[in-house]
């Protein structure tokens, strides 16, 4: 939405502004096409495993087998966490912080191990950087989520991949490869999506020439938020309420209440997508398969959806709000076994490579991101004394 104030255009939330460039991928919000270093999402996504694409974001294109075998090596042999960072995380889980708040911390705390570091000390010591925020943050969430539960956190282990290891140090169990699968899924079609709040938070801070844990620090802070990566866990809650409510015929009741109170159904709208977003195409098909044994599940979350999108077209006609990827994001980390809580921690383990890809183009061509705003206060008061005011 932009509105002109005193013949100056104002974007509010920058909304259709284009700050830079990028090789990373391309959000086609009209006909719902993720492109990311120019494959389709659909091409790559619930084939390649998870290291074949953090190696795509961050080196351009994927890897032939021997590169990716000692890429998948330095990624297994760099999952361990420093000392103090597990003391953090202890401390966080009996604080009863919030899994995003402790990954921040958590992250923030590798500056212990990096020592000093200031932007430009070129790409292969940022690339080992950020290989390393991308081998421990699973190792952190893991461990806080463990903690919290009150059990001691698990080792990683060098052997498994990168989802398979990450539910084992959470479980203790290796996890089946159907569940393996829908995480890795998950995870490859999340990785990347233009620039969105949380990518943007990073690229302004890598443009001061501050650093990548500061980047990436500040982008799990601005992942937290419901209206980005917060929206899942009340995604799945709808579907369980309308199950207790007696299922399907209650649906409508339960949305048009939501609607009248002026809520936000969650898991549907974005800024960019005008139809359905391409994320949620990928997901559903990996949820269907999850459900498979769960008789009539999936058919009657995909009615909920389709009841949504009708009242949303009814109560908002004309805005064409869709489904957003959170949706059936709900639905697979769910299937997946995991809890609503961890369910925007997980959106960061996902997204952290492309975070940290997008650092580093910004690093190799930059400027200074420093918009203006417009003053709209007053001018020319004068000082009065705090006993005359
Ligand atoms: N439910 C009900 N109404 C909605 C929804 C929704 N999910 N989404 C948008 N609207 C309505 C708003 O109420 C507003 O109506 P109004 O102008 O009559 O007040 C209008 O549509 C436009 O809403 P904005 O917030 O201005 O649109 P924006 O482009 O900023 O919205 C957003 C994007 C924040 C994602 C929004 O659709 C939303 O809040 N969705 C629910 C939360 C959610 O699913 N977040 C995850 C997004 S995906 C991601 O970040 C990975």
């Amino acid at each position: 939405m932009s509105t002109i104030t005193n013949e100056l255009q104002i974007y509010k939330g920058l909304e259709g502004i284009y700050a830079d460039t990028t090789t990373l991928s391309n959000v086609n919000g009209k006909e719902g096409i993720l492109t990311i270093r120019g494959y389709r999402l659909e091409e790559f996504a619930d084939k390649a495993s998870h290291e074949e694409v953090i190696y795509l974001l961050l080196y351009g294109k994927f890897p032939n087998k021997q590169q990716l075998k000692s890429f998948v090596e330095k990624i297994s042999h760099l999952r361990e966490i420093p000392e103090i960072t597990i003391n953090l995380l202890r401390a966080a889980a009996s604080a009863k912080n919030h899994p995003m708040d402790a990954l921040r911390m958590g992250v923030a705390s590798l500056s212990i191990e990096t020592g000093e570091i200031f932007g430009d000390v070129g790409r292969e010591r940022n690339i080992e950087v950020g290989l390393r925020v991308i081998a421990t943050l699973p190792t952190m969430l893991a461990a806080f989520w463990r903690f919290k539960e009150g059990k001691e956190a698990i080792h990683p282990r060098k052997d498994l991949s990168h989802a398979a290891n990450f539910l084992y140090m959470l479980t203790g169990q290796e996890p089946s490869s159907a569940r393996e699968r829908a995480l890795t899924t998950y995870l490859n079609t999340v990785g990347e999506h233009g620039l969105n709040a949380s990518t943007f938070t990073g690229r302004v801070i890598v443009s001061t020439d501050s650093d990548l844990i500061s980047a990436v620090t500040g982008s799990i802070g601005a992942l937290k938020g419901p209206k980005h990566g917060g929206a899942p866990g009340p995604a799945l809650d709808m579907i369980f309420e309308i199950q207790e409510l007696g299922g399907i015929d209650q649906a409508e009741k339960y949305i048009r209440t939501k609607l009248d109170n002026k809520e936000r159904i969650m898991g549907f709208g974005h800024r960019v997508y005008e139809v359905r977003d391409p994320r949620a195409y990928v997901l559903s098909h990996a949820a269907k398969d999850l459900f498979q044994d769960r008789q009539g599940f999936y058919e009657f979350v995909t009615a909920i959806e389709d009841k949504v999108i009708k009242l949303l077209e009814e109560y908002k006609p004309g805005r064409r709000i869709q489904t957003n990827v959170e949706f059936y994001t709900a639905l697979v980390l769910h299937g997946v076994g995991l809890e609503p809580d961890i369910f925007s921690s997980i959106f960061a383990m996902a997204r952290t490579s492309g975070w940290i890809a997008h650092d580093l183009e910004q690093l190799e061509n930059n400027r200074l991101i420093r918009p203006r705003i417009k003053y709209t206060g007053d001018f020319d008061k004068k000082w009065v004394s705090v006993e005359n005011r």
